[in-house]
């Protein structure tokens, strides 16, 4: 069996950020998923390199295109390994083969009829040097330009996609799971109720050249998603080559919801008007926000993949974008949930089930794995095996039908499952009588066995971590030790296995947000002295908001002050009196509530626009916090 996924190419305008790299490692996930059951498996990647974009980012940094592509393209190509993401191929939209391929389907789909020649009229921008649809302007204007785009005709080439409308909606009739999970393909059969247009693809030369020249016409390039789309054929060699007959009928892409229209409906009439065999499946996810509002460069709030990756390890990196996010749903990243999946499922249900079973076959049997007679191995086993089909029946599903945070939930039900038969099972209770040394042997054996099968199961998501536990389980983590039909026999780590030493898989990451004092441990409250009353519209005089901490920093030479840059709908600035009891760390991402009208002040030489709400505790001031996540800027009343 084959199997081939494609992550998008990605435009080189843009460092690679933390959405990039969640597709690219939900691709390594998959392909490693597939490796498990055996299967030849090819997963591409690469960039997105042509267009006008990309022509005035080069000249903004002085290079010409073809060495700016060059650059950007790099960093995307050398981010890949060091995520431990593997693709077969990295392909270019600039590399020769591409273009020639491009070229020839471009010449098939004209030679059929399918794309002519005709006048269009547009809103053009002459900054942006590029048309915009109505729904793009903002107040009527250009958003980058502010200024009103001018209508203009121009000749141009167009591929005849409407003529495909009715066989694209019969084709997702008669598979349902063309395009999933189901809300796309519901959003995609909404698309194609309305009449569909045709497609314009082409873009005269005087306007740009970085591009593809049309095969039938000099004085055009081709414009953008003829271009980008058919990357995934001619990465594997189309029209002849053996990996195109291999992995074409098995094709599956991985996309966010952002370019599910060209995804859906361009892509298929493309591969329909050509002659190709559609895609299997179109595997859709949702957008990571960051603070509950969407990453940007403007807010300062990118998520680097390394910085992560240097912060918390890779493995949990992986393992938390694999498990917070319900593929196909929006879901929002902050580092403090990651270090809350870090330390609870990560370093207290597999780091601790691991250590303890390591340390306990070292403690009872000096590190080697006991003999265990069938007999008892049937009586004491706790049970484990038929949980372990059933979970590996479970896992597999998931992850074939891209539900991945299940697979990985599946696994950690089957981890809930062996720390419960620890404490059940209470081996250091069992190990001080003779009597019970046979069961002991048996529950131990088991619970080995139940580390070899977690090791397996974790590979995809967090290949080193697996294979560190193969290592500590005295079996040899360079084997394909991942394979499910291996699995699903229920190994156990062979008796006399001698097991080097126990080890931490992750360290718990101490957190430093002060712990409140609960109200037990308090001081006798201090005699309440309320104010004269006021009326509500004195009330409604103060503005309060709910506004996202950016970014905190100690003001110099001020030892009770830190600054805090805030998004309260629009940034501010705010000077607060709280440094001995809150680190800048500490706030970074969470939401605090601000007077919004009260007069700017200088404090230490920095202009605080606002003020935090804060209890006014004898021991310091505690912070006034948002009982759930909301839009920065919200109104309190
Ligand atoms: N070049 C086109 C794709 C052509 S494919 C034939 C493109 N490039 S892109 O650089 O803008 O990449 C978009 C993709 O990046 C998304 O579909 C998704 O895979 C990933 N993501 C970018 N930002 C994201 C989030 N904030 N969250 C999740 N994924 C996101 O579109």
């Amino acid at each position: 069996m084959a199997f081939y996924v494609t992550t998008p190419i990605y435009y080189v305008n843009a460092r690679p950020h933390l959405g990039h790299a969640y597709t690219t490692i939900v691709a390594d996930v998959v392909s490693r998923f597939h490796a498990m059951r055996s299967e030849e498996v090819f997963f591409l990647t690469g960039t997105d390199e042509h267009g006008d974009k990309v022509v005035r980012a080069a000249q903004k940094e002085g290079m010409t295109p073809r060495a700016y592509v060059d650059r950007i393209s790099r960093l995307f190509r050398d981010l890949w390994p060091d995520l431990n993401v593997r693709p077969s191929r990295f392909i270019r939209t600039t590399d020769e083969s591409h273009m020639a391929v491009v070229s020839r389907v471009l010449q098939r789909i004209h030679d059929a009829g399918d794309i002519y020649f005709s006048e269009y009229e547009g809103l053009y921008c002459f900054g942006c040097e590029r048309f915009y649809t109505e729904r793009e302007l903002v107040d009527g204007k250009c958003p980058d330009h502010q200024t009103e785009p001018e209508t203009i005709r121009e000749s141009n080439y167009f591929f005849r996609m409407s003529r495909y409308q009715q066989w694209l909606i019969d084709h997702i009739a008669a598979h349902p799971d063309f395009i999933r999970p189901e809300r796309y393909r519901n959003e995609v059969l909404a698309f194609l109720r309305e009449p569909l247009g045709d497609l314009c693809i082409s873009r005269p030369k005087s306007r740009l050249t970085w591009g593809i020249t049309l095969p039938f016409d000099e004085q055009y390039v081709t414009y953008v998603w003829f271009d980008a789309l058919l990357n995934y054929v001619s990465a594997l060699g189309y029209p002849d080559g053996e990996r195109f007959r291999t992995f074409w009928p098995a094709a599956q892409h991985i996309v966010a919801k952002d370019i599910l229209k060209p995804h859906g409906i361009y892509w298929p009439c493309m591969l329909k008007a050509a002659g190709i065999p559609v895609y299997r499946h179109l595997n859709v996810h949702g957008y990571w926000n960051v603070d509950q509002g969407k990453m940007s460069k403007s807010i300062g709030n990118v998520v680097e993949p390394l910085q992560m990756k240097d912060a918390y390890g890779l493995d949990a990196f992986r393992f938390f974008l694999i498990r917070e996010m319900t593929f196909g749903l929006d879901s929002n990243f902050s580092e403090a949930a990651l270090v809350q999946r870090l330390n609870s499922d990560l370093a207290n249900d597999l780091g601790n089930l691991f250590s303890r079973v390591v340390s306990m076959t070292h403690k009872y049997f000096g590190g080697v794995v006991p003999e265990v007679d069938p007999e008892m191995g049937r009586q004491y086993g706790l049970g484990l095996g038929p949980e372990a089909l059933r979970t590996i029946a479970e896992y597999e599903r998931a992850m074939n039908g891209f539900e991945l945070h299940k697979a990985l939930a599946a696994a950690w039900e089957f981890i809930g499952r062996m720390n419960k038969a620890v404490d059940v099972s209470a081996p250091w209770e069992l190990a001080k009588k003779k009597a019970t040394l046979k069961q002991l042997e048996a529950v131990m054996n088991s619970l080995l066995k139940g580390l070899r099968l977690i090791s397996g199961l974790i590979y995809p998501v967090m290949p080193e971590t697996a294979a560190r536990m193969q290592k500590h389980l005295g079996l040899d983590p360079a084997a394909p030790f991942y394979l499910l039909d291996d699995l699903k026999l229920w190994k156990p780590v062979p008796a006399g296995t001698r097991l080097p030493k126990s080890v931490m898989l992750f360290p718990r990451i101490e957190t430093d947000a002060p712990v409140p004092e609960t109200a037990a441990d308090a001081a006798p409250p201090p005699a309440v002295d309320i104010k004269p009353e006021i009326d509500i519209d004195d009330f409604r005089k103060v503005d309060l908001r709910v506004a996202t901490v950016l970014r905190a920093e100690p003001v110099p030479k001020a030892k009770k002050l830190l600054k805090l840059e805030i998004d309260m709908g629009e940034r501010r600035t705010i000077v607060a009196g709280i440094a001995e009891h809150y680190t800048p760390e500490s706030l970074a991402g969470r939401q605090v509530i601000v007077v919004a009208n009260l007069k700017p002040a200088k404090l230490m030489g920095v202009v605080s626009q606002g003020m935090l709400l804060a209890a006014g505790e004898a021991a310091g001031p505690v912070l006034v916090l948002p009982d759930k996540t909301v839009t920065p800027g919200t109104p309190l009343k």
